[in-house]
């Protein structure tokens, strides 16, 4: 099957040399990666900032802002079997972003922020009969709510929920899977790779 996968933090420009960003590692979407390659699929990893090596045999396009992710899923999405959105896409970005180094001046600096790109909201509006379409939900609080809130909104088929305390930045996971008809399937926890195996066991045709 035709895997994409996205990865990583973005990155969202305010002038040259700052932006905003999370602290998405990018090795949950990395080890999704290695674990799809691992069973013979042909995977596409789309993938943020990160310092960690590359699974071999990946078909990786590296991109740094949201749109540019959302430019690089649609590039690749529309003739995969399954899409697997792990990235932690900004939400927002700031509007106007300098094109010199911004100076210090006294008082203080307001930052006019926009919304990006909804990219997995917008593939669930277009999904293609016989897609699959998996998100992440990364959350402080009220997991299993914004997760099942999540995966109707965006018209996913799975949602893999996590708490930011056990995966964001880490090298384990703790993930609960739901499906859209509602079954719920928490995954024994483990280092990243274990958990991908595992999500990828209960997921894969
Ligand atoms: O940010 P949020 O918690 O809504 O993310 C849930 C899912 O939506 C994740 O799979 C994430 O990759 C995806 N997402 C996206 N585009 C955004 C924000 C999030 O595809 N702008």
């Amino acid at each position: 099957m035709k895997i994409v996968i996205t990865a990583g933090p973005t990155r969202e420009k305010i002038d040259p040399v700052r932006y905003i960003s999370n602290n998405s590692s990018g090795r949950m979407g990395y080890a999704l990666a290695t674990a799809a390659l691992d069973l013979g699929h042909d995977v596409t990893l789309i993938s943020g900032p990160v310092a960690i090596p590359v699974p071999e045999k990946a078909n990786l396009i590296k991109v740094v802002s949201a749109a540019e992710m959302a430019q690089a899923v649609r590039d690749h999405a529309p003739d995969a079997d399954i899409v697997i959105m792990c990235a932690a896409v900004a939400d927002y970005r700031p509007a106007h972003p300098w094109d010199s180094k911004l100076k210090k001046m006294p008082g203080k600096l307001v930052l006019e922020l926009e919304r990006t790109e909804d990219i997995l909201g917008t593939l669930g509006k277009n999904k293609r009969p016989g897609q699959m379409l998996i998100g992440f939900a990364a959350e402080t609080d009220d997991l299993e709510a914004n997760a099942l809130g999540k995966l109707e909104r965006k018209n996913l088929d799975w949602i893999a929920a996590n708490l930011v305390s056990d995966g964001f930045g880490t090298d384990t996971n703790r993930i609960t899977l739901y499906h859209r008809d509602g079954k719920k399937i928490p995954l024994p926890s483990g280092d990243k790779l274990s958990v991908a195996r595992s999500m990828l066991h209960e997921v894969l045709p």
